[in-house]
């Protein structure tokens, strides 16, 4: 088995493309062996263009092939540049004629020596989990009653290396009601809401004039919600940043559908929520809805995010299914998201693994 290092291919035309294929082909075959279809998996333009912004992210991959060459594991690093500079993220997948022969260890030794070596201290990664436990054992985050099955082979693989369980996250899915349903869905929410607040929707690249907000809004994304205890610092966001990762979606062949809610008095963004879309896939993906904490508790989660939903049939008509995950303490998000029909599909175990600080 050889195991070599890889840039990030500059662009999909590189023929180091070809490893981005072959990394998202293995993780396909991951999310279709757990769960029977496709709907969680990214294409490799999608997963390419999370490392297509070096100055915020560096990825680095690490391939390994047998000696015929073909790859039959493959290692991702993410490297955060602006913030978070003593984390890095591992994401490992092997082909499973090739598991328990050591090739995930042997990706994982090469990613820790180069992130070390780069002063990286904190590694964190995901796994993907059904939702029921298989085996009778149960491992819990350090909230939430989420539960994963520690002898599961990504969880045992993990733990042997000394990671530890921070999260459990639920993933639900929805299928898309009748825009009908949506629109009532929409008109409930808006009515509790007060009339101080009203609803700017855009798809695509955040407009200019709410840059400057979604970077507030999404630094609080980054210690508002639940992190278990996890060895993270906040965000650093400013403006070009936020328009620098929505141009990167859309490199990415994704497309982006906001809507946030606008606290007219101040003319400030105070809540936010986001679809993303992979061209050609039926399914969109719910990623983050935050209500500042000054604005809560007037009903502006279920607004803004009902409203997404409902404009979704005209700017997606291909989408059938919506996919959310939430970490499992998180009850108020949770309860939003079974009142709008949503259902758990699958969780998904964050680890984390802290090097001992001399
Ligand atoms: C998790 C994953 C990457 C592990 O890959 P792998 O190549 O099987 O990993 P290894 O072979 O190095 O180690 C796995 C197990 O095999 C054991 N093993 C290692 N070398 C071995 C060998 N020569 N013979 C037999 N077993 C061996 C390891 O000790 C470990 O067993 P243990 O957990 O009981 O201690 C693989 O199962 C996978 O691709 N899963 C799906 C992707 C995923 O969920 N990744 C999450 C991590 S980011």
């Amino acid at each position: 088995m050889n195991i070599t290092r890889h840039e990030h291919p500059a662009s999909p035309s590189d023929p180091g493309f070809a490893l981005v294929e072959a990394e998202a082909a293995l993780w396909r075959g991951v999310v279709v062996d757990m769960f029977g279809d496709e709907d969680l998996a990214d294409g490799p333009l999608a997963r390419w263009s999370e490392g297509s912004r070096p100055s915020y992210f560096q990825h680095v991959r690490y391939a390994a092939r047998t000696d015929d060459g073909r790859v039959v594991g493959v290692g991702t690093l993410e490297l955060p540049q602006r913030d978070n500079l003593h984390r890095a993220g591992m994401s490992i997948v092997v082909d499973p004629a090739f598991r328990h022969a050591g090739v995930g260890t042997s990706l994982h030794a090469a990613m820790l020596d180069e992130a070390r070596r780069g002063g990286r201290r904190t590694f964190e990664a995901f796994t993907w989990e059904p939702l029921e436990p298989t085996g009778p054992r149960r491992l819990s985050g350090v909230e939430g009653d989420g539960v994963i099955d520690p002898d599961g082979e990504p969880a045992a693989f993990l733990l042997g290396l000394g990671y530890r369980l921070v999260q459990v996250e639920t993933l639900s899915g929805l299928d898309l009601p009748a825009q009908a349903d949506l629109d009532r869905d929409v008109a409930e929410a808006r009515a509790v809401v007060p009339e101080e607040y009203s609803l700017v929707q855009w798809r695509g690249v955040t407009p200019a004039e709410w840059r400057s907000d979604m970077a507030e809004l999404q630094v609080a994304m980054s210690t508002d919600v639940p992190m278990g205890d996890a060895d993270a610092e906040p965000s650093v966001v400013d403006p070009e940043r936020v328009r620098s990762a929505d141009e990167s979606f859309l490199a990415g062949g994704r497309d982006l559908l906001f809507t946030a809610a606008r606290h007219d008095p101040t003319g400030r963004l105070v809540a936010f929520t986001r679809l993303v879309h992979e061209q050609g896939r039926p399914v969109a993906d719910q990623w983050e809805t935050l209500v500042v904490q000054a604005h809560r508790g007037h009903g502006l989660g279920l607004l803004t995010k009902t409203a997404n939903h409902a404009a979704v049939p005209e700017a997606w008509p291909d989408v059938r299914r919506l996919i959310t995950g939430n970490a499992s303490e998180n009850r108020w998000m949770l309860a939003i998201n079974r009142r709008l029909g949503y259902r758990p599909v699958a969780a998904c175990g964050w680890f984390e693994h802290r090097l001992e600080t001399p």
